[in-house]
Parts: structure tokens; C-alpha cells; sequence
């Protein structure tokens, strides 16, 4: 089915808008083994992005690695999903994974299983343990196989900043830069979410991936770009959306690309030709109500002091917490407790700080919270 609008999971396609400067861009520094850092808040479109780029490489010189590493919570977890992706996808047709492990990871019985094709649906342990394999010779794999094979393997790790939560997190990252720099035929595209984690990987002097490679930050999508696709959407539904509706539906979200969708799609469900000011407004609360129960969740269990740090936040103070007027307004407890109360909110991914401000990046949050929280 084809559906008008897409989220919560990478777009492609007739789904995909714009990008255009940018997918240009990774795309020539994937062609010319360029590494390349790529940093966004969450929802803005790296996925999609690195997948579109993947996609759009048909030179049989340059194979496109893409692995995901969200659910990895140790060194050995990494290696396994590296070693396996790396099989599974330098190989064409489903025995040669197997041909791939027996050549490249001879140590290795695996249990394959093979389930009917396409390839992408396979599932396979490869027990790779300390007793089994050293790091480098796991991190060393690509720059094996990319030899065999003649060609160049551009290795994409989304989420990225889960290796700076590893238990004894700067030597991994020590081994796997030391490893990584010196391979000519692989170049690295390594992206995640959470700024502040990845930024302190690569933008820290003192930590080994410090100018590993080209840095990108992934900008929102202009209302100049969406508008057109909100509109041709809606068209091939048979509806019509104005100008004006699909410009507010970009302003009201601040542009954060999933929420562009859910948004346009919650409209155009309540659409019936034309869309009207009631269709807009109930979208809107409609895109409310569905983010309400993660936005509960995640306020699950804060103190009152931390709740209403949020409110002060919500209302527009960055910064001067501890000023006398700010604590009593917000009835923030002592000055004191301003740094831990900034941090904890910090750690629960509520608030950012840039170093000089704080402020909250979802802002949906922050109309739901206003809304609701608001006593
Ligand atoms: N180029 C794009 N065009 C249209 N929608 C996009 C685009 N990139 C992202 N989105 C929207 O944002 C959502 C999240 O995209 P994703 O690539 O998963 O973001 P990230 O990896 O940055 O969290 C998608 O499901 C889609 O709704
Ligand atoms: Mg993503």
C-alpha cells in the first residue's frame, strides 16, 4: 500500500524530500573513501539519509555496509553485530555468507539459519568471544575482505554514541581508531543522535576519534522543501491542502522531520476536501494525544523541583537559575541545587545544554508540557 506519509521508521522512495545538497555530498565522500561523522537530533533523518546514499551507489567497486548498534551493550556485543553484518552484506546470494565466515572467520562453527530468502532476513550468531578472537582481528575484517574482493567498503554505524557507554569505553575507542586509520580500502560513516555523547567522541582532543574524520550536522528540512511535498501528497489521496496549512503544519512542529509526517498524516485524516482550520486543530491534538503517553513516561518519577526546573524552561529561561527571582517564581529549592538538578534532567535526554543554554530540542514536549503541566 502506498502510504501518504511516513515515521517512526526510515523513508525512502517518494517519502524521502529534498536533501538534495547534502545527499550529493555523502555520497562523494562515500566514493572517494572520505570518513565522515554525521550528527543530528533525533527524528531529523540520518537513517534515511545514509540509506538513500547506500541505495544510490550501484558502482560494483564500492559496497555500502549499513549496521545499527542501538541494542550492543558490550565491547564483544559490537564485534558480533560488525563481523555479522559485514558477512551478510559483502555477500550476494545467501551460501556465500557461509563461503564469507569459512574464509574470513575461520575459528568460527556458526549457526546459520536459512530461513527463505531475501537476504536481509537472515539470522545468524557467530559467537565471536575473547576466547575466540582478538578486537583487531574483528576490526581488521573489512580491510580483509575489501582486498579479496577488489573493492572499497564504506562501513555506516548508526547510533554511533552507544560505544561511549561501553564499560571501559577509551580503550575500545583507542583499539578501534587504531585499527580503523590504517585501513586503505574501508572508509567509516559513524552517526547517532544524542549530540552531547557524540559530540564529546569527536570534538574532544583528548579522545581518540578527535578528527577521525569530516564532521557533518544534519540540518532540518526548509518549509520551502516540504511544503510542495506536503501538498503532492495529499494530492495523490485525492485532497487538498493549502499553502498556508502546510506551512503551519512545518512551523507548528518546528520542522523535526517525523513529526512533519505524523502531523501532515494526522490532517490529512481528518480531511475531507479541502483542509480547514478544524482539520488543522484537530490534527494537532490528535499528534498530542499519541505523544502523550511516552511524554508521561519519561516524566515518570522526577521530583517537583525538577518539574518545575522544566516549567522555567517551557516558559523561556536559558539561563541565570540561580538567580533570586528565577528560584522563587519557580520555586526551584536552594541556588545549590541548581547544577544537580540541570544534570539529572540533562541525563534523562529532557533538556540540552549547549554550554551556555538550556533549552528542550522536542517541541512537541514542549507544547504538550505547557498544555498539561502548566499549573
Ligand atoms: N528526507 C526526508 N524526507 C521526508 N521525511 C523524512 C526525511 N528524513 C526523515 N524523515 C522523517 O523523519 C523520520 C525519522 O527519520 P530517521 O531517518 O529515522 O531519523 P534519525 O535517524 O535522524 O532519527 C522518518 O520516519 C520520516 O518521517
Ligand atoms: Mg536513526
Amino acid at each position: 500500500m502506498d502510504r501518504a506519509f511516513i515515521y517512526g521508521m526510515s523513508v525512502e522512495g517518494d517519502n524521502f524530500t529534498d536533501r538534495v545538497e547534502e545527499t550529493k555530498r555523502l555520497k562523494l565522500d562515500f566514493e572517494n573513501g572520505v570518513n565522515v561523522i554525521l550528527v543530528s537530533p533525533r527524528r531529523i533523518g540520518k537513517s534515511s539519509i545514509v540509506k538513500k546514499v547506500k541505495s544510490e551507489i550501484t558502482s560494483p567497486e564500492i559496497k555500502v555496509v549499513f549496521m545499527d548498534i542501538y541494542d550492543c551493550r558490550s565491547e564483544y556485543d559490537f564485534y558480533n553485530r560488525f563481523a555479522s553484518v559485514l558477512m551478510k552484506e559483502t555477500a550476494t546470494k545467501t551460501e556465500q555468507i557461509v563461503d564469507n565466515i569459512r574464509r574470513f572467520l575461520v575459528r568460527l562453527t556458526p549457526k546459520v539459519s536459512f530461513s527463505p530468502e531475501p537476504i536481509s532476513d537472515i539470522s545468524f550468531s557467530l559467537g565471536i568471544t575473547p576466547q575466540n578472537y582478538q578486537p583487531e582481528e574483528i576490526l581488521q575484517l573489512p580491510e580483509l575482505i575489501a582486498k579479496e574482493k577488489g573493492i572499497h567498503i564504506v562501513v555506516c554505524i548508526d547510533e554511533f554514541q552507544q560505544i561511549g557507554e561501553f564499560t571501559d569505553s577509551l580503550t575500545i575507542q583507542k583499539r578501534l581508531r587504531g585499527v580503523w586509520q590504517h585501513q586503505r580500502n574501508v572508509s567509516y560513516c559513524l552517526f547517532g543522535s544524542k549530540k552531547h555523547l557524540m559530540v564529546n567522541l569527536f570534538q574532544n582532543r583528548k579522545m581518540p576519534f578527535y578528527q577521525f574524520g569530516e564532521m557533518m550536522y544534519l540540518g532540518k528540512i526548509n518549509t520551502e522543501d516540504w511544503i510542495p511535498f506536503i501538498r503532492s501528497r495529499f494530492k495523490s489521496k485525492g485532497k487538498n491542502i493549502s499553502d498556508e496549512f502546510a506551512r503551519r503544519i512545518c512551523e507548528k512542529v518546528e520542522n523535526v522531520s517525523s513529526y512533519v509526517q505524523q502531523l501532515a498524516w494526522n490532517v490529512l485524516a481528518q480531511t475531507t476536501e479541502d483542509t480547514t482550520e478544524a482539520d488543522f486543530n484537530a490534527g494537532v491534538d490528535a499528534l498530542l494525544a499519541q505523544c502523550s503517553g511516552l511524554f508521561e513516561e519519561q516524566l515518570r518519577g522526577l521530583t517537583s523541583h525538577q518539574i518545575n526546573f522544566l516549567r522555567a524552561v517551557c516558559d523561556g529561561v536559558n539561563t541565570e537559575f540561580g538567580s533570586k527571582a528565577v528560584l522563587e517564581e519557580y520555586n526551584l529549592g536552594s541556588k545549590s541545587n541548581i547544577s544537580r538538578l540541570k544534570s539529572s534532567l540533562i541525563d534523562r535526554e529532557l533538556i540540552e545544554f549547549d554550554g551556555e543554554k538550556v533549552y528542550i530540542e522536542d517541541p512537541l514536549f514542549r507544547i504538550w508540557f505547557r498544555k498539561t503541566k502548566r499549573l
